[in-house]
């Protein structure tokens, strides 16, 4: 079975319970306030474990973001290639999470940026061809990391979370899979609404690579040459929207790595996503495997 390193960011989630997302000019008094280990880096890597995978994470933290090991030890994520930084804080989001389980993400990268050029090599040089690299765009020198990881033959999955003016088509080119969800596909092949017409794009724009669509309440596609094919939710209570996508890519990817088809890892992850939008918090929210059978349908 192939290694997989998640190079990604490691985050604070300040978690702010409101009636409604706040409006510009607004001040809003918020219900509670809960801390939750998170960042995409953190999330995913603990999909990963809680799938069964060998998993290791390289990534950057504050002297105030140390819990964060405790949590990855206790999914059982190897975190050698965490540095810890004395000069700078560890990543935060400040998360809105309304009535109605969905969230809104301001994160400050903190830690996640200053990830110097040399720690790039001394992490990629314990992987080889075939493992996995797994990355977001929530820390710094991304193109960088995938390719290096691409030259030693390692598969780039690549979750471009959040698209900005970092996203460049080299670093698209760079991946052999991308996990998007519908607002950052609509971002990157040019604002279209329609998920025909964001399918029908993505697959035309990326011809070659595995693509996830995840699609929020409308369920879940996998895109490849040819190839569509679609999983629809399982109806749970939503509390909290936060991680869903990190747990959908680290149960479809683990699935995949077992020899899974592609159907059955779209209806894995789609079982263990419906779980983590049940429960609050980012990390704590994600489902061992043994629980993705309470989910039935
Ligand atoms: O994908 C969810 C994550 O995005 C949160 O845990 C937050 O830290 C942001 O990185």
């Amino acid at each position: 079975m192939p290694k997989v390193l998640v190079f990604g960011s490691m985050n604070i989630d300040y978690v702010y319970r409101v009636d409604h997302f706040v409006k510009k000019g607004e001040t809003l008094t918020s219900k509670s306030l809960a801390v939750f280990p998170g960042g995409k880096g953190v999330n995913q890597s603990i999909a990963f474990a809680k799938a069964g995978l060998e998993v290791y994470i390289a990534g950057q933290i504050g002297e105030d973001g140390r819990f964060l090991l405790e949590t990855l030890d206790a999914a059982g994520v190897n975190h050698d290639g965490v540095r810890i930084t004395a000069e700078e804080r560890t990543g935060n989001a400040i998360i809105q999470n309304d009535d109605a389980g969905d969230n809104c993400i301001l994160a400050f990268p903190g830690a996640n940026f200053r990830i110097a050029e040399e720690m790039i090599d001394a992490v990629l040089v314990g992987f080889e061809a075939g493992d996995y690299l797994v990355l977001q765009n929530e820390i710094n020198s991304v193109e960088e990391i995938a390719e290096k990881a691409s030259e030693k033959g390692m598969i780039v999955v690549l979750n471009p979370s959040p698209v900005n003016e970092r996203i460049t088509p080299e670093l698209l080119a760079s991946a052999d899979w991308l996990f998007v969800n519908e607002v950052e596909a609509a971002q990157i092949v040019g604002n279209e609404t329609d998920n025909d017409v964001l399918r029908a794009a993505l697959q035309k724009q990326f011809p070659g690579k595995h693509i996830v669509l995840t699609l929020g309440e409308q369920g879940a596609d996998y895109l490849s040459d040819g190839v569509c094919l679609h999983q629809d939710i399982f109806p749970v209570k939503v509390v909290d929207t936060t991680a869903a996508g990190d747990t959908f890519t680290g149960y479809f990817l683990a699935g995949w790595m077992r020899g899974r088809a592609p159907q059955e890892c779209l209806r894995l992850a789609a079982r263990a996503s419906a779980i983590a939008v049940s429960r609050p918090g980012a990390a704590p929210s994600i489902p061992e495997a043994v629980e993705l059978s309470d989910i039935t349908g």
